[in-house]
């Protein structure tokens, strides 16, 4: 009898459990249809974690979505927007969200490396030629590689847009970067993976992992010399206040995705995840726009800030271009031919 009532009830655990979780690999319980009973008063809760501030390109489409998501399901769905590393980190953020601690993340997508070498596709050099080129990927069914892989589905995560922010630039305390012999030597901070550790080896310089939230006071303290960022990231961390030089190279992207974690999304009751979803288009619409107008302000407020400002010309970039062709020989079949041929192909 006590055997037969222990086997039951481990029965209905089990049960319990699948029900809860669905399956790791993607086949989650069918969502609820309607709104799930939620209400204004209690809401789903969606937890967003980034790492920038809230004046930033990210940091302002992520309160964008937050309140079109309150307009659209009248407060049934609230997003909770953590910014600036506040609740996790470079180091953390995506564990995190891997164990639906966070449900929702906005990563630089090279730090996704630790998921699939592939999303260093953005740290190729000169990959990119202009901001349309990297729109024209974001829509093509050559992003779906990456964004709808069976890397993401297994660890959980379901990748859902692209949302923009620029070209990455080079700065330093040191002297003014102008010629590739004026990196010698220097250390920079790097965002993460190695082909960022082997763009910076071309160049003959070192370089280290620093997380974004760290970065500042790495700069400040001398433990690095440089770091390279877009415009944006660069005005809004206030780096110009421990930065000298700061040279317009355009050498490669700094991009976002949206990656949500999978068995909670997909839990999200119909109606409500309708609206989610539009929000989202909304918002990345936005985060477009943002991205280039947020970036042309920094600039200007680079150049008005006291810091040297170095515009590189097409010679100057070339040369940076030719002595970073080995990083191409080095990671091509790691980030396979499909992608960065395919990224090529839609100049
Ligand atoms: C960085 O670490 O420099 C960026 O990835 C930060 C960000 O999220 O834009």
């Amino acid at each position: 009898m006590k055997k037969w009532l222990f086997m039951s009830l481990m029965a209905v655990l089990v049960l319990a459990l699948a029900a809860c979780s669905g399956d790791k690999k993607g086949n989650a319980s069918a969502p609820v249809e309607g709104d799930g009973g939620y209400t204004k008063e209690k809401p789903l809760i969606i937890k967003f974690s980034h790492v920038t501030s809230i004046d930033s390109v990210k940091g302002k489409a992520a309160d964008a979505f937050a309140k079109l998501v309150d307009e659209k399901t009248e407060g049934k769905v609230k997003v909770e927007v953590y910014p600036s590393s506040q609740l996790y980190g470079d180091n953390d953020e995506l564990d995190a969200l891997v164990s639906g601690n966070v449900h929702m993340i906005a990563p630089s997508v090279t730090k996704m490396v630790k998921i699939d070498p592939r999303w260093q596709y953005v740290d190729m050099p000169y990959l990119f030629e202009s901001d349309e080129h990297v729109r024209k990927f974001f829509k093509s069914d050559v992003a779906k590689l990456i964004l709808e892989s069976d890397q993401l589905a297994a660890n959980d995560i379901k990748g859902l847009v692209f949302w923009e922010n620029g070209f990455k630039h080079f700065s330093n305390n040191k002297h003014p970067l102008v010629n590739v012999e004026d990196f010698k030597g220097l250390k920079f901070r790097a965002q993460a993976g190695k082909v960022l550790e082997a763009q910076f080896k071309a160049l003959n310089a070192g370089s280290a992992t620093i997380a974004f939230g760290e970065t500042y006071a790495a700069l400040q303290q001398g433990t690095v010399d440089g770091q390279e960022n877009t415009f944006n990231n660069f005005d809004t961390q206030k780096y110009q206040e421990v930065q000298k030089y700061f040279s317009v190279s355009q050498h490669g992207r700094l991009d976002y995705a949206i990656f949500v974690n999978k068995s909670f999304w997909d839990k999200i009751p119909a109606d409500l995840l309708k609206a989610v979803e539009e929000s989202l288009d909304e918002a990345t619409k936005l985060a477009w726009d943002l991205a280039a107008e947020e970036n042309a302000k920094s600039f200007e407020n680079i150049k008005n800030s006291g810091i040297e400002v170095i515009e590189l010309d097409d010679a100057q970039k070339e040369a940076i271009k030719t002595k970073l062709e080995p990083v191409y020989e080095e990671f091509s079949d790691s980030i396979t031919e499909e992608l960065i041929n395919g990224i090529r192909d839609l100049k």
